[in-house]
């Protein structure tokens, strides 16, 4: 990385002096492979467009490395990225990491994240797993050629690494719905697990779990942080004509509530995903989005059920609804999003999770007696 980008993401408030040193010893451009994705989805290959390629890798945004999981043909859905670099400094400073700790990363990708630790920490003190084997096998190679030798493993992060537990912190660089109690059982009790976390709905925040004597973790939520997701837990695609047809009964009402904040606002946003689970969203504009003329469809793709919300500006007597399946989805959303306008509209760091000894997810808020919802 640039000493520019790391004096920026320094200045920004990002990056701690225990962290710059490291950040500065290892620069991100060598754990970027030769081919990358532009935004478009185009490769850009480092031998025909250096310059483009040198672009991309030292902006603080993150970096396309691999597309659908290695695949030569697909729909584009991006599977494998190098993080931004002031995302991986943010979640690097919640990790909390002092000398001599322990740490477990899921979701190695090129290996950038992985040397900075093993920098900081000592390579005997890292591991790292990925689960496509040729990232694994190429970030293995990356490490090594800078030097670094933290233990690289190939397989389902979401199991942990029970060999070399337990951990003082696991940090995950791919988002999750639930997060596993394999990582809860190989953190020591007073340890943290940082992590990705988000809904269907919503791209998701980062948790912060301590681990207790008692073989819970809880925590809260903070920051905005949207990854990909780890591989059991994505969410399945679709457009929307192949999930709301022509042939489909539905019921039709009218409602005054804009989907600005139920969809659009991060925190009300994140407590809707969190209380109706398995709902995605699509909007789809008529014309240009400043027009103001659109629908905003809810989908469950294991239930079949939609609902459209179509938003005009000259709306006479409230925003049209239509809802087809056995889940009531405009319902659903808006019970959710008058529940978070009563408790005071909560910012979404007021929101925290405890997982119990049993596995089970207790959402709360403000406190973990405040429960919101389990399951
Ligand atoms: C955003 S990338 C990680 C970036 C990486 N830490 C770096 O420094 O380049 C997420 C990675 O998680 C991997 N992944 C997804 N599901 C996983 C799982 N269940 N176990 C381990 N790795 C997983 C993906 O293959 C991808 O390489």
């Amino acid at each position: 990385m640039t000493s520019d980008l790391v004096a920026r993401i320094v200045e920004s408030g990002d990056l701690s002096e225990q962290w710059t040193p490291t950040f500065e010893r290892v620069p991100r451009e060598n754990f970027i492979p030769e081919i990358i994705w532009d935004e478009e989805r185009q490769a850009v290959h480092r031998a025909d467009a250096p310059h483009r390629w040198n672009q991309l890798v030292c902006a603080d945004a993150p970096v396309i490395t691999q597309l659908d999981d290695g695949a030569e043909t697909g729909p584009g859905y991006i599977s494998s990225s190098a993080s931004k670099p002031s995302i991986v400094a943010m979640m690097l400073e919640a990790l909390d990491v002092a000398e001599g700790y322990r740490v477990l990363e899921v979701g190695t990708g090129t290996g950038w994240n992985a040397a900075l630790l093993a920098d900081r920490l000592g390579d005997e003190r890292v591991t790292t797993v990925e689960v496509d084997p040729v990232l694994a096998e190429a970030a293995r190679k990356a490490l090594a050629d800078a030097g670094y030798h933290p233990t690289v493993l190939c397989g389902d992060g979401m199991a942990g690494s029970p060999a070399s537990a337990p951990y003082d912190r696991v940090i995950a660089t791919a988002a999750v719905q639930r997060v596993p109690y394999a990582w809860v059982e190989q953190t020591r009790p007073g340890g943290r697990i940082v992590a990705p976390f988000g809904t269907a709905f919503h791209n998701g925040t980062l948790l912060r779990l301590t681990v207790h004597g008692d073989g819970s973790a809880s925590g809260r939520f903070g920051g905005n942080v949207g990854f990909m997701w780890v591989r059991d837990q994505r969410t399945p695609h679709g457009a929307v004509e192949d999930r709301v047809r022509p042939e489909h009964d539905y019921t039709e009402t009218t409602t005054e509530v804009h989907p600005y904040e139920p969809v659009a606002d991060f925190d009300a946003s994140f407590v809707v995903g969190l209380q109706v689970p398995d709902m995605k969203s699509t909007v789809v504009h008529d014309g240009e989005p400043a027009e103001g003329r659109f629908t905003v469809y809810l989908m469950d793709p294991d239930s079949g059920s939609w609902a459209s919300w179509r938003v005009t500006p000259e709306r006479v007597g409230g925003y049209r609804v239509r809802q087809h399946g056995p889940r009531m989805l405009f319902d659903e959303l808006s019970a959710a999003y008058t529940w978070w306008q009563q408790t005071g509209r909560p910012a979404h760091t007021r929101l925290g999770l405890t997982m119990t000894a049993e596995g089970e997810h207790l959402l709360w808020v403000d406190e973990p007696g405040r429960v919101l919802s389990r399951g």
